[in-house]
């Protein structure tokens, strides 16, 4: 989560997922995206042999991610299941994806877990998602650290019960040194209050007469900002844009999320609900990632 007030550290390098710099930008210089790719392309060949699509030679792989786990409320329903049966299924769903996310070298996963919107469903599903969460936390951040991967949240705190807050802070610190893989969890997450903030935090910036270190401007000097100076005060300002996002459940939307940085990210929507979800599902998006021709707006 983004610290309250103050003036965050200059970000150190461009955000776009364009991929001719991607490998100076990994936060663990030994393991280029050559490695993510070989790693990827075992699994694929694996997936192959379950009858999973065979991606097209020479395609970019995908180590930046983005999921929405949609479909948990449906999957319950179906089932004549209370419907935190369902956001439990969904937790089992994400433990397994984040798995084979770390076998197959995916760098980045944000995964969208409570919406700001969320807050407005029945007290008794939010108390049992509260609940989930710091259960979550307790019982499959301390393996994901043994794995190496970095954990982050993404949103306010403000609302949120104490008891949650001390775990994403307890969370986050145990974890702040793992470099192998960052699952950022957007929680008590929305993009466009993300905006909102960053803007207010450019807006303090100025005031206070520009970036740290810089001169400050003249009173009459109009502001002209870059994509860049606004990245700076996102929650997260070292996270990659996605390259690829997933939404489960056959719903075709955004929803409030990262809606900064899914600017150009390549969709794929998947019907199966978000508990059905599988490492073979997730192989099957990569393998049409890797189809996927990306312009950001230019020409091929
Ligand atoms: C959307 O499905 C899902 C959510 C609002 C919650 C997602 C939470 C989890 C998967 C639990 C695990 C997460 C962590 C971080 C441990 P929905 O309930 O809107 O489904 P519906 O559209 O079928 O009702």
């Amino acid at each position: 989560m983004r610290r309250a007030g103050g003036r965050e550290e200059p970000a150190r390098a461009p955000h776009t997922s364009r991929p001719t710099d991607d490998v100076e930008r990994m936060t663990d210089p030994a393991d280029t995206r050559a490695a993510a790719g070989k790693r990827v392309r075992r699994t694929l060949k694996l997936a192959k042999a379950k009858g999973a699509a065979e991606p097209a030679a020479g395609g970019a792989h995908c180590i930046y991610l983005a999921v929405i786990m949609d479909g948990n409320g449906r999957w319950a329903r179906k089932r004549r299941l209370p419907v935190a049966a369902g956001h439990k299924a969904g937790a089992r769903a994400l433990r397994r994806v984040l798995e084979h996310a770390l076998d197959i070298g995916i760098k980045e996963v944000t995964a969208y877990a409570f919406s700001t919107e969320n807050w407005d469903r029945p007290a008794d599903e939010v108390h049992a998602l509260m609940d989930l969460f710091i259960e979550q936390i307790e019982t499959q951040v301390p393996d994901m650290h043994a794995r190496g991967a970095r954990i982050r949240f993404l949103g306010s705190r403000a609302g949120v019960p104490a008891e949650l807050v001390a775990r994403v802070d307890e969370a986050e610190a145990l974890t702040a040194g793992n470099e192998r893989m960052t699952l950022y969890i957007a929680f008590n997450y929305g993009g466009r209050q993300e905006i909102l903030d960053a803007a207010a935090g450019l807006a303090a910036e100025w005031g206070g007469g520009g970036a740290a270190g810089a001169p400050a401007a003249p009173a009459s000097a109009a502001p002209s900002f870059t994509a860049d100076d606004l990245r700076r005060h996102l929650y997260a300002p070292e996270m990659h844009d996605p390259e690829l996002l997933i939404r489960t459940s056959g719903e075709q939307r955004i929803s409030n999320f990262l809606l900064w940085q899914l600017a150009y990210s390549e969709l794929y929507f998947s019907p199966k609900l978000w508990p059905d979800f599988t490492e073979d599902d997730l192989d099957e998006a990569l393998a049409d990632y890797v189809r996927r021709q990306r312009r950001f707006g230019g020409r091929a």
